[in-house]
């Protein structure tokens, strides 16, 4: 659906990004990690077509980026890192606005506009000024232009940034509601969010891809354990000891009628653990797979010492 071949960006002498290849599968969504001045925005801005590369190419279902600049952006919706959004206008009339430049057709420019309305909740303030916004409002109306005609990729530079927790769980609803029928490429800096939205990580740091792969598959690759919180609601030790029984467990510490368990990863180990818990008969209440080391595994890949393309910033 999107294939990005050999893309380099120079800001004058200072290179953005250098050479980076990788494709995104119709449906998959994506999260585009890195720390800041990895260069995701600007990715994004280059496949949306905003910006030009220096070097390499930029394929949306077959088409050239820049070669088939209006067919490709009728099918992107972008939400940029700085919302672009007039604040002279009502939002309501705003999104009517970007309506008419995404050629919704004009019969359906009225349902258009409601249901992005309706999807960032923003019902309450459709006749407002956007100057007079508050910034998390102002974010959601950036994200209503992006999804105004339901397009079939969706790239968002960072989407959630300035929302409150009711409009982040919000957010994800909608992207687990987008799964499937959309392409999805998303950049963050909420490693959780990434954990609950994500089919695919992709890691850049220094203008360079460190990794490209699934969380589960980073998470063995990286570290070769996984761990597992269970909670229990009788009989903690008795869980405890059924589980030691199981190939690959490491170490397992109780705490109340909790055991947290590492173990080597393995989806037959992991099956087992469940098994041996359930036959223990100790009551399982929870059973969770803890990913959070994707904040370890982040750290680890971008913190090598920085490349020959100099300081990040
Ligand atoms: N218009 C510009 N002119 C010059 N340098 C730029 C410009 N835009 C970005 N850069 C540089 O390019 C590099 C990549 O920036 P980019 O904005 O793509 O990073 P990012 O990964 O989106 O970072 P952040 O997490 O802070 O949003 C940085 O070194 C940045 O300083
Ligand atoms: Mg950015």
């Amino acid at each position: 659906m999107i294939e990005v071949k050999n893309l380099t960006k120079n800001y004058g002498d200072r290179k953005a990004i250098d050479t980076l290849s990788f494709k995104v599968s119709k449906g998959e969504v994506v999260g585009f990690l890195g720390p800041n001045g990895a260069g995701k925005s600007t990715t994004m801005k280059i496949i949306t077509g905003y910006m030009a590369p220096t070097s390499g190419s930029v394929e949306v279902d077959g088409l050239d980026v820049f070669e088939d600049p209006v067919e490709v952006k009728r099918k992107i919706g972008y939400l940029p890192e700085i919302p672009p959004v007039y604040g002279d206008m009502r939002v309501i009339d705003f999104l009517k606005f970007c309506s008419r430049l995404k050629g919704v057709p004009g019969k359906t420019m009225n349902s258009a506009v409601a249901s992005a309305i309706e999807k960032t909740s923003l019902q309450d303030v459709q006749k407002r000024m956007i100057q007079n916004l508050s910034k998390g409002y102002k974010q959601r109306v950036g994200l209503a232009q992006a999804l105004i005609g339901d397009p079939e990729i969706l790239i968002l530079d960072e989407p959630t940034v300035g929302l409150d927790p009711t409009q982040v769980v919000e957010m994800r609803k909608l992207i687990s509601s987008l799964r499937g029928n959309h392409t999805i490429i998303l950049s963050t800096h909420i490693l959780p969010e990434v954990q609950a939205n994500c089919d695919r990580i992709i890691i850049i740091n220094n203008g360079s891809i460190v990794a490209s792969e699934t969380l589960a598959d980073l998470a063995q690759s990286q570290s070769g354990t996984c761990r597992i919180g269970v909670q229990v609601a009788r009989d903690v030790e008795k869980a405890k000891s059924k589980v030691s029984l199981v190939e690959g467990v490491k170490h397992i510490l109780i705490n109340g009628m909790r055991l947290d368990i590492e173990m080597s990863h393995s989806s037959e180990g992991i099956e087992a653990v469940a098994t041996q818990i359930v036959e223990s008969g100790s009551g399982l209440l929870e059973f969770r797979i803890e990913s959070s080391n994707l904040e370890e595994i982040f750290i680890k890949l971008t913190s090598e010492k920085e490349t020959s393309m100099g300081g990040v910033q």
